[in-house]
């Protein structure tokens, strides 16, 4: 019997059973989940073991331990470690990867796409698509920091052990590719201040910027986190 695990944002439906994972969705490109998931696992990056892919399919080996957004009894072990995580993902070197994740790609694609207008972050709540756009337009940066980006790195998608607090593995790569490095800092320390995440807070993501070597940038961070709306 397969278990049901969540019905993702875009609509991904995603079920477990004994040591796997299966995703399913009509509108995902699970193809492309499927090939960043075994590329990062190729450059040593710990994540999932793509078992069976294919249009509308994606099956996963089990990744041990827990994600970030399970309770924790030293939260502080989990941020750092998130944090060593992302150093070591944005290390990889940007002219390795195939995959592109930049303004270039992103901006005509969030221009595409149908926003979600029930499930904006609480600052946009009750805003049009047409004010999301002009707001993209308007604050997108002139420049990017390039580097490998997860894409969706919040606190659900990173798994750790629960003995050492380490990585064990990332999932919904999906999104992955060369991106300005606050793509993934700004939707990491999103979710660190989220409610639902309480163990979290302001304190943890000041943390984890720190760890990761970065001053916080706050244009940088609200761009981010409107053109993650989009998606
Ligand atoms: N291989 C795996 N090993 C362990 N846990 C997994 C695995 N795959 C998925 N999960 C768990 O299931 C949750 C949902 O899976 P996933 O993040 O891929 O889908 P989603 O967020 O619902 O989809 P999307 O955002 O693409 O619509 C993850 O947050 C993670 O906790
Ligand atoms: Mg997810």
């Amino acid at each position: 019997m397969w278990e049901r695990v969540t019905i993702g944002q875009s609509g991904a439906a995603v079920s477990r059973r004994a040591g796997v994972y299966r995703k399913t969705s009509d509108v995902e490109d699970l193809v492309g989940e499927g090939e960043r998931l075994v590329w990062l696992r190729v450059q040593g990056i710990p994540a999932a073991e793509v078992l069976e892919c294919e249009p509308g399919l994606l099956v996963t080996a089990e990744v041990p331990g827990r994600s970030a957004a399970e309770p924790w009894p030293d939260p502080d072990r989990i941020v750092d470690s998130l944090a060593d995580f992302t150093r070591a993902l944005h290390a990889l070197p940007v002219a390795d990867c195939p995959f592109d994740r930049s303004l270039a790609v992103t901006v005509p694609e969030a221009l595409a796409a149908d926003p979600d207008l029930d499930d904006l972050d609480d600052e946009r709540a009750g805003w049009t698509r047409d004010r999301l756009v002009a707001e993209l337009l308007a604050t997108r940066p002139a420049d990017e920091d390039l580097v490998v980006c997860h894409g969706d790195l919040s606190v659900p998608n990173v798994l750790f052990d629960p003995e050492t607090g380490d990585v064990t593995g990332v999932v919904d790569a999906g999104r992955l590719g060369v991106a300005d490095r606050w793509l993934d800092l700004a939707i990491a320390t999103r979710s660190l201040v989220d409610e639902r995440n309480s163990q979290y807070g302001p304190d943890a993501a000041a943390r984890y910027l720190e760890r990761c070597g970065t001053e916080p940038d706050p244009a940088k961070t609200a761009f981010y986190r409107l053109l993650d709306e989009f998606f």
